[in-house]
């Protein structure tokens, strides 16, 4: 589609040339951007209005696409077929020739590779994703940082870009020090071995509302008991030490699973703590700028000449907080990758966090500063109901992938029984429908999770995708070998339709890197198999007599299976040959 575009743009710009003058020239450059698709194709492919133009040229806008049409069709733009006025607008018709010959050949050259891009060459990106609180569980809530997370770093891959995934684990804090406080109270070796992570949030659940309790009274033995904890683990108590590595490891193992599943993996695991020796410099670097000042005995940057309230550095007691470690893994990240962009998935609720840190990073002078992006997104609910870890109301992923997957193996039994590898299906069918349907909507949106709906086949969600995808599997696994086809002269409305709808995949790819939304790429998955099976209920297929048509059918299908499957790569969503 910019080719044409741009052979749309360079027409445009000489016939105005031609017409007006080069004074009052349209600049080629100007015009991509400004052509729209029209609200429907039986009016032309591309429109090119003209109504901004009348100040300069004064004139009407269809008096300008008057004599812009006559010179056009004199001399159509390469690959149009056809141009034609209405009121202010010019419309162009693809030629059927360059739709197959130019952009179905494209495809076909390059394959899943259709959509790459090579402007991420030579460029690196660091990616902070993920990331839990170790001893925390892994909610649904964490599910949004991991996929979109990851559907980036694929994309800025398949642009070019060096990637770095970072998962930026929560491995330090005062909850360590609860952790340690509850597991001496009410803990031992033995119940969390075997219970794991749940095991390390009970007890944490524990000290919280036990805390709580205590504060209701006035009371604060074991808040203080936990901040003693947490300083001598600081100051590098031997067995504090020992415990939070366990601690750390017995979270990491329940992570990994879930990882696994969702075919998720890391560059780095450097969490908060990696940073604890690396922040002194930075803390020094504050002060040597003048950046710092006392406030009830924390130290902080007042940021109110930014209209944000001042960030936390160091509390009373000199311990480090989380803005301090995020500074210094910048800068170790920046001396380290020498990072183009660093990119921070986090939920919506931390964006004053991103916001103050990186000014104070800006102030400190690091020119990376303007290469620091915070991607937030919005909350998960599940049926209306907010989850929080400290009262323990937390929907496990875990348990919302088993229940997805618990139900694709229901369905698969009832409708294709004898269908081979039912279970690894029913993974991919279930986990990609929780991930389709997180990734369908604009990421700052709220999303209320209904399972119902991800796993409803006829909606827009990721079973439809995959079914879709199984389905043009399925068919060219019948037609056997085949010609690639493309040069036709006739086509149906249908297959013109997709055929455009394909070829707007590097356009996709590139907007979803612009905008850093996969859900660019989830939606655009939707319009490729809108398009597909509409094209599919037309069009006989392998049906078809005519070999000719047969073949270029066929082509235009394994161009669907390509483009389509690597779409669903890129958001993290399997997409097996048969369903
Ligand atoms: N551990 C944090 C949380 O779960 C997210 C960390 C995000 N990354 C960062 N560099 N601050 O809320």
């Amino acid at each position: 589609m910019e080719t044409i575009k741009y052979h749309i743009a360079q027409a445009i710009s000489e016939a105005s040339a031609k017409i007006w003058g080069e004074a009052l020239a349209i600049s080629a450059e100007s015009i991509p951007d400004s052509l729209e698709y029209p609200p429907d194709t039986s009016m032309g492919d591309l429109a090119f209005p003209c109504f901004k133009l009348s100040r300069t040229l004064r004139a009407a806008p269809p008096v300008i696409a008057n004599k812009l049409f006559a010179e056009l069709s004199a001399k159509r733009p390469e690959g149009i077929g056809e141009v034609r006025i209405k009121g202010g607008y010019l419309n162009f018709v693809i030629d059927n020739r360059y739709l197959s010959g130019k952009i179905v050949r494209e495809i076909i050259e390059k394959g899943a590779n259709f959509g790459a891009h090579t402007f991420g060459n030579g460029k690196t990106v660091v990616l902070d994703y993920s990331s839990p609180n170790v001893a925390k569980p892994f909610h649904i809530g964490h599910l949004g940082t991991t996929v979109i997370g990851h559907s980036l770093k694929l994309l800025h891959e398949y642009a070019g870009y060096t990637c770095i995934g970072i998962n930026h684990l929560g491995d330090w804090g005062t909850q360590f020090g609860k952790l340690i406080v509850a597991f001496h109270k009410w803990g031992n070796k033995e119940t969390v071995e075997q219970g794991g992570v749940d095991a390390l949030v009970a007890l944490y659940v524990r000290i919280n509302n036990e805390i709580e309790a205590e504060a209701a009274q006035g009371i604060t033995t074991l808040a203080d008991a936990a901040r003693a904890e947490f300083t001598k683990l600081e100051h590098g108590d031997e067995e504090n030490i020992a415990l939070w590595k366990w601690f750390k490891e017995i979270s990491l193992a329940e992570y990994e699973k879930t990882y696994k599943q969702l075919g998720i993996t890391f560059d780095s695991y450097n969490g908060e703590a990696f940073y604890t020796d690396k922040m002194p410099e930075q803390v020094q670097v504050l002060k040597d700028k003048n950046l710092m000042r006392i406030d009830n005995g924390a130290s902080i940057v007042d940021l109110s000449d930014y209209n944000m309230p001042p960030c936390l550095i160091l509390k009373s007691d000199g311990s480090t907080l989380y803005p301090t470690r995020d500074i210094a893994a910048a800068v170790y990240r920046d001396r380290n990758y020498h990072f183009d962009k660093c990119i921070y998935v986090t939920s919506a609720g931390q964006s004053l966090h991103f916001a103050q840190w990186f000014k104070v990073v800006d102030l400190m002078g690091y020119d990376f500063a303007d290469k620091l992006y915070h991607v937030p997104y919005g909350t998960v609910s599940i049926a209306g109901a907010k989850l929080a870890t400290r009262t323990g109301n937390v929907i496990l992923l875990r348990d919302l992938i088993a229940n997805a997957v618990d139900k694709c193996r229901a369905i698969i039994e009832e409708k294709n029984p004898s269908l081979e590898n039912k279970e690894e299906t029913a993974q991919a069918v279930g986990i990609g429908a929780i991930l389709f349907y997180y990734l369908y909507g604009n990421r700052v949106r709220d999303i209320n999770f209904i399972m119902d709906d991800a796993l409803d086949f006829n909606g827009n969600t990721g079973p439809y995708a995959q079914y879709t995808y199984a389905r043009t599997s399925g068919i060219l696994a019948k037609a056997g070998n085949f010609a690639d086809m493309t040069s036709v002269n006739e086509m149906t409305a249908t297959e013109r339709e997709l055929i455009k709808t394909l070829s707007l995949f590097p356009n996709k790819t590139k907007a979803a890197i612009d905008e850093m939304e996969p859900s660019v790429i989830t939606r655009y998955a939707i319009d490729i198999c809108n398009a597909f099976n509409r094209f599919y209920q037309e069009c006989p297929i392998i049906s078809c007599e005519n070999e000719e048509i047969r073949d270029f059918r066929l082509t235009l299908t394994k161009c669907v299976r390509d483009i389509l499957g690597r779409a669903l790569e890129l958001i993290c969503v399997k997409h097996p040959d048969k369903i």
